[in-house]
């Protein structure tokens, strides 16, 4: 069987979150003697130059599009046995990074990124039996494919899957423009496609045109069909409750493992790490200008600065959690709101608290190998995976339990000692507090137990191995 991801994002070649760890690992973990996975990218100008240098050019075309002919260059690259396509077009993805650019031109963007990836099929000369749609961006495909491509006998039968890791982006804007952006007719923007309320939705578009539909944990699954996180499209969602699935997210064990981790100072298993996790906290705590204390408690944050992760909760009591023995290292860009107030917060509390507002992949590995507890307290979750990276590396994960969080920490419970982290389930910062502090009283008081518990976390399973059989049964079904 073939399968076409088409995505935004990836990793190595760009990341901005999670959903480029998941379309640089999950491919890799499907089994290659039943499929063969390739992956359509955008060829942004800001791919770093190692990454531009492992592609070769494969050809290119004109394609009929937004009342142009617009060029379409082809790229290939292979790596770990993966073969990706790029689309080549400098007009589109010229910027500074994937995204952010102005909501319509970045509608533009993807609509041509979308058509684009179909496009090229024949040129490349690969039939996919399923396309994998991921998020907002590329919503059109299963659009232009079932209305526009399926025409012809190459893309006839083609199954398309859209999986949605974040259900608040849609990608949503007038219907008269976003109709001259598609060149689709009107019927297109009825309730009953991508219309909603006065927007056209790309995202709702490959929901509904797609045959299967997953997102990225059993919980957020079950969340989005509720008007709470359906983001008005929860409607939807129960209409296609049949067709929905939750698939937990895995990340790569290969490039997370603490005892071959090149990012970090000192390596360690789930044997060593009582003796070799603290050398790291110390390391970081003498690169950050952090007081250099063993003993005490450091809680990291790895993060996009935005309000889904529950930033308002922690501006809201940092006062009060720095009265506490803590100290909190902050790696993250995002909303300038939170990027100051941590700054702000790293000058009041200078030995304690740690802004590194920028984006680093070593510092986000040091990070998780330092800390003793990861904070992540979201206000929706589709899954997360820094939570997964901090159970890896066996730092205590404090979570809001929601979405993904629910479905990957385990909350303490001290008559059973069991659990895998901390958790708190209202969205209220000194219910927030209140679990950090729990935390702090196992950590200082209880160090057995915070030691089994670390134990237990470095043991759970979160690598592929188990979602991407549960992806492979789904392909299956789909086209037996
Ligand atoms: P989301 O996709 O919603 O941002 P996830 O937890 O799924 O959240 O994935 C976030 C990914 O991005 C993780 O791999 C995390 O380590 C990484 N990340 C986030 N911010 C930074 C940063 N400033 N520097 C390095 N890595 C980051
Ligand atoms: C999104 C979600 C995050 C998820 C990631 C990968 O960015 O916010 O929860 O882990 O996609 O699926």
């Amino acid at each position: 069987k073939n399968i076409l991801f088409v995505a935004s994002e990836g990793v190595p070649f760009i990341k901005t979150g999670g959903l480029a760890d998941v379309v640089g690992s999950l491919p890799k973990n499907i089994d290659k003697r039943y499929f063969d996975v390739r992956v359509v990218l955008p060829l942004y100008k800001c791919i770093n130059q190692q990454m531009k240098e492992k592609m070769e050019y494969i050809s290119n075309f004109y394609m009929d599009f937004h009342w142009k002919n617009e060029y379409v260059g082809i790229f290939k690259a292979e790596v770990d046995g993966i073969k990706y396509y790029f689309i080549d077009n400098e007009f589109y993805f010229n910027g500074m990074k994937p995204y952010g650019d102005d909501v319509v031109f970045e509608i533009e963007k993807f609509a041509f990124f979308s058509k684009a990836a179909l496009s090229i099929l024949p040129v490349i000369d690969f039939r996919p039996d399923i396309i994998h749609c991921h998020d907002w961006q590329t919503g059109l495909v299963p659009v232009y494919l079932k209305e526009r491509f399926q025409g012809s006998e190459f893309y006839r039968g083609i199954k398309a899957i859209m999986t949605i890791h974040n259900l608040k982006f849609q990608g949503k804007w007038d219907i008269k423009t976003v109709q001259d952006i598609t060149g689709l007719p009107d019927y297109f923007f009825a309730p009953d496609k991508l219309g909603l309320f006065k927007d056209a939705n790309l995202l709702k578009g490959g929901i509904v045109y797609s045959d299967a539909i997953t997102t990225v944990s059993k919980a957020y699954a079950e969340e989005i069909k509720t008007q709470f996180y359906g983001e008005e499209l929860d409607g939807l969602l129960r209409a296609r409750a049949g067709d929905l699935r939750g698939i937990v997210n895995g990340i790569d064990y290969d490039e997370f493992n603490p005892s071959t981790d090149k990012y970090i100072p000192y390596k360690y298993d789930a044997i060593s790490f009582r003796k070799e996790k603290v050398k790291n906290k110390r390391a970081l705590q003498k690169e950050l200008g952090l007081k250099e204390d063993d003993k005490c408690m450091m809680i990291g944050i790895v993060s996009r600065l935005t309000d889904q992760k529950g930033f308002d909760l922690i501006n809201y009591v940092l006062d009060e959690l720095c009265q506490d023995a803590v100290q909190l290292v902050v790696l993250g860009t995002g909303q300038e709101q939170y990027e100051n107030s941590f700054r702000h917060f790293d000058w009041k509390y200078n030995d304690k608290v740690s802004a590194n507002i920028y984006y680093s992949e070593p510092m986000s590995h040091k990070i998780y190998a330092a800390a003793d507890a990861f904070l992540m307290p979201s206000l929706f979750e589709p899954c997360g995976l820094s939570q997964l990276m901090a159970l890896r590396y066996g730092t205590i994960p404090i979570v809001r339990q929601t979405g993904g969080l629910i479905d990957t920490v385990e909350p303490y419970n001290k008559y059973e000692s069991t659990g895998t982290g901390f958790g708190f389930l209202n969205y209220n910062a000194h219910e927030m507090l209140g679990t950090i502090r729990e935390a702090e009283h196992v950590f200082y008081d209880q160090k057995r137990e915070w030691n089994k518990m670390i134990d237990r976390a470095m043991a759970v399973d979160f690598s592929w191995k188990v979602s991407a059989e549960k992806y492979q049964e789904m392909y299956d079904w789909l086209r037996p």
